[in-house]
């Protein structure tokens, strides 16, 4: 879909979007097409229960004094609550409404309302960036859907008097929006296109926007001592790769950088303690929190973020064969700490405690903070809307916990007291994989903990919110790319020179 944004103007093809506020007021653009329409605008609402509440439509066809097929009146709500969050799902409501109506042009003017927070320009390029967002489609392996059954929107135009500035904001948000989507395409992808060699192509080709890759195969991580994201990729036929990201837009070399984890477990089949049939397909997005990162860095090349940030991601593929390793396995870490193997499904926080350790020791960045879709317990615990934030550090966690509420992508913080750690104690390693079923989160975030020195370190458990099962506002439904928006928010609140 393609988002322009021009000076005001009426459309003379396809729909036109207005919105009216709560109690059927009329914003300044509506009394406009109210006076067009001979008061066709008031009229309808008079006769209809569409009072401009958020999130009501009504779509009208051939309004007369326009030359536009159809006219879509959505509900802005009270003027006072809609923000920026409030403008997205406008946007993306708008895209949902009209998507298979069969206009290729959608218009939608917008002007200042009083009362209304943020100026229109602001409105006119969060409205696009939800729009676009919720536009997202992955229909690459849809060979036999005819044109009409595809989204007939095209293009989406924008009308205000200021467009060239809403146009320089919205610029910024399409970096945001760019790296969402390569998230959502990455984990889309089925186990047999996305394995850790091509996952780590797809980094690779990060190098065009100017972010150092570096991918290490089986030898160079056996030389660094990863043996236990070996041994979780030790079953598969696939290599296991390591891929260090580096973003340096930050001049000022002295300070550390900031680092972002990702778990990237291409397939997850639960390895020799196999997963039961029914929904193991749901595994091919086990690789997201890695899909996040690689979207994270290439939103940060995009807009050229002041910042230093490095990416790393431990990928590889959990599978059954003679070479898996067993339950009781000991293996030992790249940290010299011995774990005994208890659970081969339980593979996540194997990987990440060599990802995590390797970065701290090459990197010894500022903040560290991983992203895994690391336990079922948390789907249990926060189902789809909240992502579990575990961390050592208050001042992260709290940063982390706004960073989400501004973008809603939401974040629920859990505990990590050390007597949740006694479940992990083994009879003949320093620690085993995995607790009982009590807790299970937690337990996986201790054990994360044991491979994090004097760090500050948060953990954020996306097993929930990874994949969407309806269609949301600026989220239609399959892989959401969580994480990606809340990580730019985050850099861009509290560790880019400004
Ligand atoms: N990848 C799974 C967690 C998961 C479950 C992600 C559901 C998305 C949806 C992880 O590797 C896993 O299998 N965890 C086990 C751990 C258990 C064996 C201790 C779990 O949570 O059941
Ligand atoms: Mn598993
Ligand atoms: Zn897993």
């Amino acid at each position: 879909m393609k988002i322009n944004f021009v000076k005001n103007t009426l459309p003379t093809d396809g729909a036109l979007v207005v919105g009216i506020l709560d109690n059927r007021i009329l914003t300044p653009t509506a009394q406009l097409i109210n006076k067009q329409t001979s008061g066709m605008i008031n009229r309808v609402m008079m006769n209809s229960r569409f009072e401009g509440k958020r999130d009501q439509f009504l779509l009208l066809s051939y309004p007369t004094g326009l030359e536009v097929q159809h006219l879509l009146l959505i509900g802005l709500g009270k003027a006072e609550s809609f923000d920026v969050l409030a403008s997205h799902t406008f946007g993306g409501n708008i895209v949902a409404q009209l998507l298979n109506v069969g206009d290729k042009v959608v218009t939608i003017a917008v002007d200042d309302v009083e009362g209304v927070p943020i100026c229109e320009e602001e409105l006119a390029a969060n409205i696009a960036f939800g729009a676009k967002l919720r536009s997202y489609r992955f229909d690459k392996y849809r060979t036999k859907e005819k044109i009409e059954e595809k989204p007939s929107i095209e293009k989406l135009v924008i009308c205000l008097t200021n467009h060239v500035i809403a146009k320089r904001l919205y610029t910024t948000l399409d970096c945001i929006a760019e790296g969402v989507f390569l998230t959502r395409n990455l984990v889309s992808e089925p186990a047999n296109i996305i394995y850790p060699e091509s996952l780590a192509n797809q980094a690779k080709a990060l190098t065009e926007l100017g972010v150092v890759v570096e991918v290490f195969g089986k030898n160079s991580m056996k030389k660094f001592g990863m043996g236990a994201l070996l041994g979780v990729g030790h079953g598969s036929e696939r290599e296991s790769q390591l891929v260090v990201m580096q973003w340096i837009g930050n001049r000022d070399q002295t300070k550390s950088p900031v680092a972002f984890i990702g778990k990237g477990v291409t397939f997850d089949s639960g390895g020799i303690s196999i997963k039961p049939a029914n929904g193991m397909e749901e595994m091919k997005s086990d690789m997201a929190g890695s899909a996040v990162i690689i979207g994270l860095m290439k939103t940060l090349a995009l807009r050229k973020a002041k910042t230093s940030a490095i990416g790393v991601i431990g990928l590889v593929e959990n599978m059954l064969s003679g070479t898996a390793q067993r339950p009781g396995d000991v293996i030992t870490t790249m940290s010299g700490q011995t774990v005994e193997v208890i659970n081969t499904d339980a593979e996540g926080r194997l990987v990440l405690a060599d990802v995590l350790w390797y970065t701290q020791n090459r990197f010894n960045p500022q903040i560290m903070i991983d992203l895994a879709t690391l336990t079922g317990a948390i789907v249990i615990s926060l189902g789809d809307h909240y992502a579990g934030l575990f961390a050592n550090d208050n001042d992260l966690a709290t940063k982390l916990l706004i960073a989400g509420k501004h973008v809603n992508e939401l974040l629920w913080q859990m505990p990590l007291d050390e007597f949740y750690d006694d479940k992990i104690k083994s009879d003949i390693a320093d620690m085993k994989n995995t607790g009982d079923r009590e807790g299970s989160s937690i337990t996986a975030a201790m054990f994360l903990k044991r491979f994090v020195k004097n760090t500050k370190w948060a953990h954020l458990d996306i097993a929930g919110v990874t994949w969407s099962k309806s269609d949301k506002a600026i989220t239609p439904k399959g892989a959401t790319a969580f994480g990606v928006r809340l990580l730019d928010c985050l850099i861009s609140e509290n560790y880019e020179n400004k």
